[in-house]
């Protein structure tokens, strides 16, 4: 059984499974939607709290799953937490349990990032592996690899990562593929180790030099962040920060493609444009109007959608989070189009379920073949992983008659209030608790 299921069943028993969202379709989207702070620079970013003693204070965090599992995690290992609204903060001074649970690294794959952080300041670690999921393997070995060079012992033991380092001593570490969370966790692990540490073939994605940006405030000396090559220069200790959460691009990506699919009008407030530029150019190309200025993107929709390719690569190429909606898009484009998937073996997952909505799309390895359709046709529909529940709800929005997406609680993981946003810019959908 696949490793998420067992995550499945607690929420099935706490009764979030059954929520549903339902759909009428056919609606055009108009309007202003604010961008919420973004999951994956979030989740790095309070775990960052570990490396300093005192309160750190961390503004624009959105309400999701993701955060309640890392601030359950972050309470589990001994930091202190206060929220309120978007403010988080947390003092890791308190810092003593070294072992994150199987129970809390299951919901949860990115609760990998406390690896680098325990060892780094307990000098020791036990973190539960956290196994396959729906989009494919995803090992954790260019992690354990790294961690090892900086001088930390490492064994696998009962399905625990078991690493062990009196102290860590930077060191030159080749990854061989720019790992984002790999790269987050090995920059936290070095910034208190003794030497330099130099980090190639890192990756570049936004959200890795997010957390490096709030490294340096804390007092690291890291350069080259942004590029393939990292050094970081330990320091003996950090101090706490101020930071706010920088916009989410996968949801401001998202809200671009539903307004280029229901031939919209929608403008983004609080987004970062840079971060989106090859999401911007593909939309662009597919004939939507898109208009950028400082924090906001304005995106008008074309009458007719036109057929593009695309291939899913490292940053600053296209995201594979965008993957699944740019899919959806291309089922009601005009012509033909292939996607390629070169990130994740498994991420075509959401297909199956397009096409039981009447897209027409055949997959050979990691490529799928899209002939677009004039609509897609709404249907009771699976959500399987976060950004295929996305890629579920445009379908929905743009498919004649109704969608019911279950499953919802893999949108709740990364996704504010996805329904709310959605409702205000005119879309008939609503959460149903069954
Ligand atoms: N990989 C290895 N060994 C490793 C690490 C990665 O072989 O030790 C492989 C993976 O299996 C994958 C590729 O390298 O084929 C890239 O994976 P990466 O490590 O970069 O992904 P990640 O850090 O686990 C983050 C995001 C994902 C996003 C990917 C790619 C977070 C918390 N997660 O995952 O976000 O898809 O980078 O950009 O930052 C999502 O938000 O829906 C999501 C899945």
């Amino acid at each position: 059984m696949p490793h998420h299921e067992t995550g499945e069943a607690l929420f099935c028993l706490r009764g979030v499974y059954m929520d549903q969202i339902v759909i009428q379709g056919g609606r055009v989207l108009k309007g202003e939607v604010r961008i919420s702070g973004a999951k994956n620079a979030a989740l790095p970013i309070l775990i960052s709290s570990l490396l300093a003693d005192g309160w750190n204070t961390y503004s624009n965090v959105p309400d999701l799953k993701d955060i309640q599992s890392t601030k359950l995690l972050l309470s589990s290992l001994g930091a202190s937490i206060k929220s309120d609204g978007d403010i988080i903060k947390i003092n890791g001074g308190g810092m003593c349990n070294h072992e994150a649970s199987y129970d809390l690294v299951r919901k949860m794959r990115a609760s990998i990032l406390v690896l680098g952080p325990l060892v780094a300041r307990l000098k020791k670690a036990r973190v539960s592996l956290p196994g396959g999921c729906a989009i494919g393997a995803r090992p954790i070995n260019l992690h354990l690899k790294g961690l090892a060079r900086l001088g930390a012992s490492i064994e696998l033991k009962h399905g625990y990562v078991e690493a062990y380092a009196d102290h860590l001593t930077g060191n030159e570490i080749y990854l061989d593929i720019p790992t984002v969370t790999g790269t987050e966790n090995l920059m936290m692990a070095a910034v208190l180790a003794r030497g330099a540490t130099v980090l190639r073939n890192a990756a570049r994605e936004p959200e890795v030099v997010a957390l490096a940006d709030v490294l340096i405030k804390m007092g690291a000396k890291i350069k080259g962040v942004g590029t393939s090559v990292i050094t970081i220069e330990g320091v003996s200790s950090l101090k706490p920060v101020s930071v706010s959460i920088m916009p989410d691009r996968i949801e401001a990506g998202t809200f671009m493609v539903s307004a280029a699919l229901t031939g919209g009008d929608v403008t983004l407030l609080n987004c970062e444009p840079d971060h989106l530029k090859a999401v911007i150019h593909k939309l662009r190309l597919t004939g939507a109007r898109i208009t950028v200025e400082d924090k906001l993107i304005r995106i008008v929709g074309a009458d007719e959608i036109a057929s593009v390719d695309i291939k899913t690569q490292p940053y600053p190429g296209f995201p594979t989070d965008m993957q699944a909606q740019f899919m959806v898009l291309m089922s009601v484009a005009r012509g033909f189009s292939i996607i390629s998937e070169t990130i994740f073996e498994n991420r075509f997952i959401h297909v199956s379920e397009l096409k039981r909505m009447g897209a027409d799309i055949k997959i050979t390895g990691n490529t799928a073949m899209i002939t677009g359709k004039p609509a897609l046709s709404g249907a009771p529909v699976m959500a399987t992983d976060l950004r295929a529940s996305a890629s579920l709800i445009l379908a929905g929005l743009s498919a004649v008659g109704t969608t019911e997406i279950n499953r919802v609680y893999h949108l709740d993981r990364g996704y504010e209030t996805i329904e709310k946003k959605f409702a205000k810019l005119g879309a008939a959908i609503k959460r149903v608790k069954i």
